[in-house]
C-alpha cells in the first residue's frame, strides 16, 4: 500500500481587493461590526470576465513555480468547487485541458468548506490503493456569483480565490488517517438553490445564491469540530499539545476562537485566511496553509491539523506533517 505526501502547494486571488467600507455604501453596515463580528478586512471579487476555473490555473501555476515540479505527469485532477463555471464540464476537466496534462483523469467533488479536506482524504485513498500516483487537489471557489447582495448577514462573508496542492504516492508519506463526517439534518441551513424547491420540507428561496442561519451553522461548526479534533489527534496518536498548527476552514474569526476554547486548543497555533480573504469557502484552507508556509511560520517536520466544515452539512479532515 503505498503512502501519500502533500509536496507543493500554490494559491490564486482575484484583483480586485474589496474593504469592508465598500458595503457601507449600500447596506446597513459597518467596518466595526464586519470586523467584531467577523475579523474580516478584505475579500476578493472576481472580475466579470474571471471564473473559477481561471483561479484554479493560476494556483496551478503558483505551486508549480514555487516548488519547482512539473505538473505534466499528474494522472489525477480532482477539484472541489460549489461554483463551478458551468455544471458541465467539470472544472477538473478545464484545467486539465488547460494546463495541457495529457493522461490524467478529472473529476469534481462537491462537499462545499469541507470539499478541499475531502479532495484529500479521496486522494489519500486513490493512492493507497494503488490507482493514482500524482494528483492535484484544488479548492477554489467564486462565491461573490452566488452570493446575495441584499442579505447583510451573508454578503459580507464571502471571497472567491483558489488553493491547490500536489499529493504524491511516496514510501513515508506524510498525509495522516483522516475522519470524515456529516450532519445531512442540517442541508437546510446553509444552501444554494437548485431544481428541488424544497429540503426535508423547508421551502428553499430560488435565488440561487447561499442562504445560510449563521447562528445554527455557528454553533454546529463549534461542537462537531472541537470533537474532531479530539479524535483526529487520537487517530494519529498525538495529543492536541503535539499538533504545531491548526488549520479549520476560516469562516469566521469568531468561530475559530470559539472551537480552540471548547478543545482548548491555542488560537495562537491556528493558521486562518478569513481575515485578508474573507471566507473563501472550500479555498479557504489550502490558502490559509499557503500564507503559513511562505510566511515562514510552517517549519519543517511540524504536524498541522486540517478540518473543513460547511454546507452539508459536512466536515472532513486530517493531520500531514510538513
Ligand atoms: O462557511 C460556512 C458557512 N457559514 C458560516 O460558517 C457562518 C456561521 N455564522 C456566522 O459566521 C455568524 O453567525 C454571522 C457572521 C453570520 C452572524 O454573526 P452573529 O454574531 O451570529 O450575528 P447575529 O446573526 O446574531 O446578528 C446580530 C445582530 C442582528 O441584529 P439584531 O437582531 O440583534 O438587532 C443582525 O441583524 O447583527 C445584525 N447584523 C448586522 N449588522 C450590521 C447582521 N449582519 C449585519 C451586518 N452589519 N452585516
Amino acid at each position: 500500500m503505498s503512502n501519500a505526501r502533500l509536496t507543493a502547494i500554490g494559491m490564486a486571488v482575484p484583483h480586485k481587493a474589496v474593504p469592508n467600507s465598500w458595503f457601507e455604501s449600500f447596506l446597513e453596515t459597518s467596518d466595526e461590526w464586519i470586523l467584531s463580528r467577523t475579523g474580516i478586512r478584505t475579500r476578493y471579487h472576481a472580475s466579470e470576465n474571471e471564473f473559477t476555473s481561471d483561479l484554479c490555473v493560476r494556483a496551478a501555476q503558483d505551486l508549480s513555480e514555487k516548488f519547482g515540479v512539473d505538473l505534466s505527469d499528474v494522472d489525477m485532477i480532482l477539484v472541489s468547487t460549489v461554483t463551478p463555471d458551468q455544471p458541465m464540464p467539470s472544472m477538473a476537466c478545464r484545467v486539465q485541458h488547460r494546463l495541457d496534462i495529457k493522461k490524467s483523469g478529472a473529476l469534481d467533488l462537491y462537499a462545499a468548506c469541507a470539499g478541499f479536506s475531502y479532495g484529500i482524504v479521496v486522494a489519500k485513498g486513490l493512492i493507497a490503493g494503488g490507482l493514482h500516483k500524482k494528483i492535484l487537489v484544488f479548492g477554489a471557489e467564486t462565491l461573490s456569483r452566488v452570493t446575495d447582495f441584499t442579505d447583510r448577514t451573508s454578503c459580507v462573508l464571502f471571497g472567491d480565490g483558489a488553493g491547490a496542492v500536489l499529493i504524491e504516492a511516496d514510501e513515508t508519506g506524510n498525509v495522516g488517517h483522516c475522519v470524515t463526517g456529516a450532519s445531512g439534518e442540517g442541508g437546510a441551513d446553509l444552501y444554494i438553490s437548485g431544481f428541488a424547491h424544497e429540503i426535508d420540507g423547508h421551502e428553499l428561496k430560488m435565488n440561487r445564491c447561499i442562504v445560510q442561519n449563521g447562528r445554527k451553522v455557528f454553533k454546529w461548526a463549534v461542537t462537531t469540530v472541537a470533537t474532531e479534533m479530539k479524535n483526529l489527534a487520537a487517530m494519529n496518536n498525538l495529543t492536541l499539545d503535539q499538533v504545531d498548527w491548526f488549520v479549520p476552514h476560516s469562516a469566521n474569526l469568531r468561530i475559530i476562537e470559539a472551537i480552540c476554547n471548547e478543545s482548548g486548543f491555542p488560537f495562537s497555533k491556528v493558521l486562518e485566511s478569513v481575515v485578508d480573504f474573507g471566507n473563501t469557502s472550500s479555498a479557504s484552507i489550502p490558502i490559509a496553509l499557503y500564507q503559513g508556509i511562505m510566511n515562514g511560520k510552517v517549519k519543517k517536520g511540524d504536524k498541522i491539523m486540517l478540518i473543513g466544515f460547511g454546507g452539508g452539512l459536512a466536515y472532513a479532515g486530517t493531520i500531514i506533517e510538513w
